[in-house]
């Protein structure tokens, strides 16, 4: 489907289906009130209700705010599927255009990759119509290039681990890199071995697949801000010796949400040709089990240079991000640091999980954050660190320990334990951001569908269009 921004003078309205967006109020003012009233329709949010005769489809909404006309267009966007008109149009004004590309986009969004027979949709266009496309075509633009990102980043995390493993992620940089005038620079085992990233190399040493390090550049002329994110890209996480049970396995490709995320906010950036440089660091390795496995009582010694005691192989997420955490803090002096990662289950377990947890030293950056989150229609909460938590991730034989020894605070001591290989000058140009439940979903809500959703990119677009 293919969706256009067009002036209402232009719009053919042969076999086009026309959508009316209304709030309960108005509907008391509604032309074909009647009508709707013996179709059942109350214009609840989300309900829709078609005249076919008349080819317009009634869409329910409270009112006219940015979340819910995210919803109702997801709602449509699944409803025209089986329609069988050749086009739809809404008419759209500067303060709803984003919220509807959205849900069109990302409410309508499909993964057909591994279907062998994929229904083909009759509508070829949604025409959103306006009086003055000059005045709408640069948010338009914008709103579908956030949208595009969020969906690229969705079919990497949805595609199957056996054909996205670190190898392949690395050659999907490389091809964005030369799609949007980005430099990559890739390192192998051999590499990674010369930088004595020893805590990422243990993680994947059981894999087949080596473990790659992608390193990301755009770079514009004169950019007023540095910004390196960080993204955890575990291809499987089968939790390694320190096994996941069956049912807890299932989902564990995407475990690379945060390095997906990652990817698609550099391509997004690219494309709105934003001017601050930006970094993306990808720690790409697949954890398994196997003779050659790292194992519960190992002591790495990460790149940094601190020892690590193993507890659990399964909390290896943190193992990977203190290698390359510590790697992007050498090559570049970023005036913002972000992880992304699906780090814990116990996130979810503390937010639920649909929002994504976010910890940090400054104040000040989880507030703009979270305020860049409420516009962009993510969800966000802080969870604080304290020195308590910390003294639970205390190693007898080592100089931390990869699991807390207490069964609470879990998402708070992981990032605790990433905060150890945070240098002293970055400490306030750090977030965590823990995507473990926002990054994939088994059942549908907001614009997300069944699988990946992209958790992360709209609200780190919204923070970077901002940087001053
Ligand atoms: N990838 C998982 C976290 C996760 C769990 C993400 C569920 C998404 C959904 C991570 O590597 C992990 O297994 N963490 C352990 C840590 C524990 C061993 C301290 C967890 O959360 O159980
Ligand atoms: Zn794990
Ligand atoms: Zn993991």
């Amino acid at each position: 489907m293919n969706i256009q921004l067009i002036n209402k003078k232009s719009l053919d309205n042969k076999n086009n289906l026309t959508l009316k967006l209304i709030s309960p109020q108005r509907l008391e003012k509604a032309k074909f009130k009647k009508t709707l009233k013996k179709a059942g329709f109350k214009a609840e949010q989300d309900s829709l209700c078609a005249m076919h005769g008349k080819s317009l489809l009634f869409c329910g909404t409270e009112n006219h705010e940015n979340e819910n006309l995210r919803t109702v267009a997801t709602a449509v966007a699944k409803a025209i599927k089986n329609y069988d008109y050749k086009s739809v149009s809404v008419d759209v004004n500067k303060e709803n255009i984003q919220a509807l590309i959205e849900g069109f986009i990302l409410g309508g969004y499909e993964f057909n990759t591994y279907k062998s027979k994929s229904k083909k949709s009759k509508i070829k266009n949604i025409y959103l119509t306006c009086e003055d496309v000059e005045e709408l075509a640069a948010l338009f633009e914008e709103s579908l290039i956030i949208a595009e990102a969020t969906c690229f980043t969705r079919d990497i995390v949805n595609t199957a681990p056996d054909d996205m493993y670190p190898k392949v992620m690395a050659k999907l940089a490389k091809n964005l890199a030369k799609e949007n005038g980005l430099t990559c620079e890739i390192l192998g085992k051999k590499e990674l071995k010369k930088e004595k990233c020893n805590a990422m190399l243990a993680v994947g040493r059981a894999s087949r697949h080596d473990s790659k390090l992608i390193h990301l550049t755009y770079k514009p002329k004169n950019a007023k801000k540095i910004i390196s994110l960080v993204g955890k890209g575990l291809t499987y996480d089968s939790g390694g010796l320190s096994l996941k049970p069956a049912t807890s396995m299932v989902t564990m490709k995407m475990d690379k949400a945060g390095a997906c995320a990652v990817l698609g906010i550099i391509k997004a950036v690219s494309e709105l040709k934003l001017d601050i440089e930006v970094h993306a660091f990808v720690g790409a390795v697949e954890n398994m089990i196997g003779g050659d496995a790292y194992k519960p009582d190992d002591v790495l010694v990460s790149r940094k240079g601190d020892t690590i005691e193993v507890r659990n192989t399964d909390a290896e997420g943190r193992l990977v991000l203190a290698d390359v955490l510590d790697y992007a803090q050498d090559k570049t002096q970023a005036d913002y640091l972000f992880d992304f990662a699906t780090l814990t289950g116990a996130c979810m377990v503390a937010l639920g999980q649909y929002t994504t947890g976010v910890m940090g030293h400054s104040n000040r950056l989880r507030h703009d954050i979270s305020k860049a989150a409420s516009k962009a229609g993510e969800l966000t909460a802080s969870l604080p660190f304290n020195k308590h938590l910390k003294k639970q991730l205390k190693s007898e034989i080592a100089d931390i320990c990869n699991i807390s020894n207490k069964p609470y605070g879990g998402a708070i001591t992981a990032g605790m334990f990433l905060d150890n290989f945070i240098k002293k000058e970055n400490k306030n140009k750090w977030l965590h951001f823990d995507i473990a439940g926002s990054a994939y979903t088994e059942t549908p809500w907001d614009a997300n569908v069944h699988g990946a959703t992209g958790a992360g990119v709209r609200f780190m677009i919204q923070f970077l269009k901002n940087i001053k």
